[in-house]
């Protein structure tokens, strides 16, 4: 275990191989070892975590396996909303280094359709620090070849892993500032909507209580997808709910 220091003064800890860096600042809030604005790295992860239960494939391969600790002060209604202030900080870093990403919503970000980074946010309780979040980014870094079942599904970028951790959390920082001050996405919807591949695009929303098909129009002021149905309805989608594909593939 390393400890590093970034330009805002959080506490960095970096670790060459982990199960999860999101279950490892759990255990280190549960030890009372961590506060807001800890950060963890690691080299690998033998149990990495993807959302909806899935596997996150963390090989030591240079890639960015990291989670944060924020400990909200607004209500949980609102903490879906910051899984897209990560999306939006990762997304404009990389945009700002002249890597053509985009976001695929609510949290996936993109390059040339293929996904480059994932966000994973956790919400627990603890007696000690209430409601606390542990937002988790993986961001593919390596140059070499990906496993045969990700190579359609999956992209890489070429940048020092370091220097990408700190770019994000600073922007993440800033980012979330405002955003506690307003508690909704109006400072970040238009240039986010910007970014947004499924903008005016075609998706089929997997809602369980029913599949549909329709056009996006962008995120509201809440981060919901607004998807205007083939009967004219505008309907606004909530991440949590359901999934959105695009007819013809992952975006
Ligand atoms: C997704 O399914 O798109 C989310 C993937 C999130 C992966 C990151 S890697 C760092 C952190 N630790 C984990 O176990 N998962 C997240």
């Amino acid at each position: 275990m390393r400890h590093l220091e970034n330009r805002m003064e959080q506490e960095l800890i970096y670790y060459e191989e982990l199960d999860s860096t999101n279950a490892e600042m759990k255990r280190l809030v549960e030890k009372k070892m961590a506060k807001e604005g800890t950060t963890i790295i690691a080299g690998m992860q033998t149990a990495g975590r993807g959302r909806h239960g899935r596997v996150w494939h963390s090989p030591s391969n240079g890639s960015l396996y990291m989670s944060i600790l924020v400990e909200p002060s607004f209500h949980v209604d609102k903490v879906s909303m910051l899984t897209l202030v990560m999306a939006f900080a990762v997304a404009t870093t990389l945009l700002e280094q002249g890597i053509e990403v985009q976001i695929k919503w609510p949290n996936d970000l993109v390059i040339s359709g293929k996904k480059v980074c994932g966000i994973l946010t956790e919400l627990y309780h603890s007696s000690e620090k209430g409601m606390y979040l542990i937002v988790g980014v993986g961001v593919n870094l390596s140059k070499e070849m990906l496993p045969m079942e990700l190579m359609d599904l999956a992209t890489s970028i070429c940048m020092d892993r370091e220097m990408l951790a700190k770019m994000l959390t600073t922007k993440f920082w800033e980012a979330y500032q405002q955003f506690q001050k307003i508690q909704n996405l109006t400072f970040i919807k238009d240039e986010y909507n910007r970014m947004l591949v499924n903008c005016s695009r075609q998706v089929r929303v997997l809602d369980p209580a029913g599949e549909y098909s329709g056009i996006a129009q962008g995120i509201d002021d809440e981060g919901k997808l607004l998807v205007q149905k083939e009967n004219g309805e505008i309907v606004s989608v909530f991440a949590g709910e359901v999934s959105v594909r695009g007819i013809y593939g992952y975006v």
